[in-house]
């Protein structure tokens, strides 16, 4: 391992434990056996924060009788969505909010391009491997632990935002129904959402159900749909 990768591991190791309020011992191994990633985008390369072996992961937390750490990957609908911000990039100075970040990089992405993001997930090692993901990309950004399909007036209490962000997140009913009654108290007049789906039922259901708040466009990237929402107005 490399000393940087060391360094992060410790960091890593430390905050984990706090937020979980666990002793280090205790976190799974395949938590802290991390790796760094590099991913082209347009506009430079970005580097993504990972453990290394996602069913290990799964078998640890499982075995804990945790939840199945969706967060860890990097999913092919957060590399689609980064790879078309990394196109079209939000303003500097726009708010975006990113909601189920996992692992954080679309917000990395905003974040470069000067925007003002808070990235968030209900997961907290996600949070925490978001804001490492952030500092190893020199990006400064806002994470926050957030179940939205919960405490979504807390975001929706900071907005509007300029933009939204969503990758892969509308595989649960109990999200597509939150996210069809918070997503149009997130954004004004001139705001946007960007989502990115591998073609989930859930998400057929959301976008359907959104044409009558919104304009929507999507277009087909590989297997991954990407949506952009506008508020209709009047
Ligand atoms: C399939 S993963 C996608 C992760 C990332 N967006 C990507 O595409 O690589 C789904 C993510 O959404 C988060 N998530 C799901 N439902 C959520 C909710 N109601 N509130 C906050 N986060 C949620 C999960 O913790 C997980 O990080």
């Amino acid at each position: 391992m490399s000393d940087a990768l060391a360094v992060i591991r410790r960091s890593l190791e430390e905050q984990l434990a706090e937020l979980r309020g666990v002793p280090a011992s205790e976190l799974p191994p395949a938590l802290l056996d991390v790796t760094v990633r590099r991913i082209e985008l347009a506009g430079g390369d970005a580097f993504a924060l990972l453990p290394r072996d996602w069913e290990q992961l799964r078998h640890e937390e499982g075995g804990a009788g945790r939840p199945v750490p969706y967060w860890a990957r990097l999913w092919p609908s957060g590399l689609a969505l980064a790879t078309a911000l990394a196109g079209s990039p939000p303003a500097a100075g726009a708010r975006v909010l990113e909601l189920g970040c996992g692992l954080g990089l679309p917000s990395v992405v905003a974040g470069r391009a000067g925007a003002r993001v808070l990235a968030t997930d209900g997961a907290v090692d996600a949070v925490v491997f978001s804001a490492h993901a952030m500092a190893l990309n020199e990006v400064l950004a806002d994470v926050a632990q957030v179940d939205w399909s919960a405490h979504g007036d807390a975001l929706a209490a900071r907005g509007p935002w300029d933009l939204v962000l969503a990758a892969d997140v509308l595989y649960t009913a109990q999200n597509v129904e939150a996210a069809l009654r918070l997503l149009p108290r997130l954004v004004g007049p001139s705001g946007e959402i960007r989502l990115a789906d591998p073609g989930r039922a859930g998400a057929r259901d959301f976008v359907a159900a959104a044409r009558a708040t919104f304009h929507v466009e999507s277009e087909a990237s590989g297997e991954i749909t990407l949506h952009r929402l506008r508020p209709r107005h009047g």
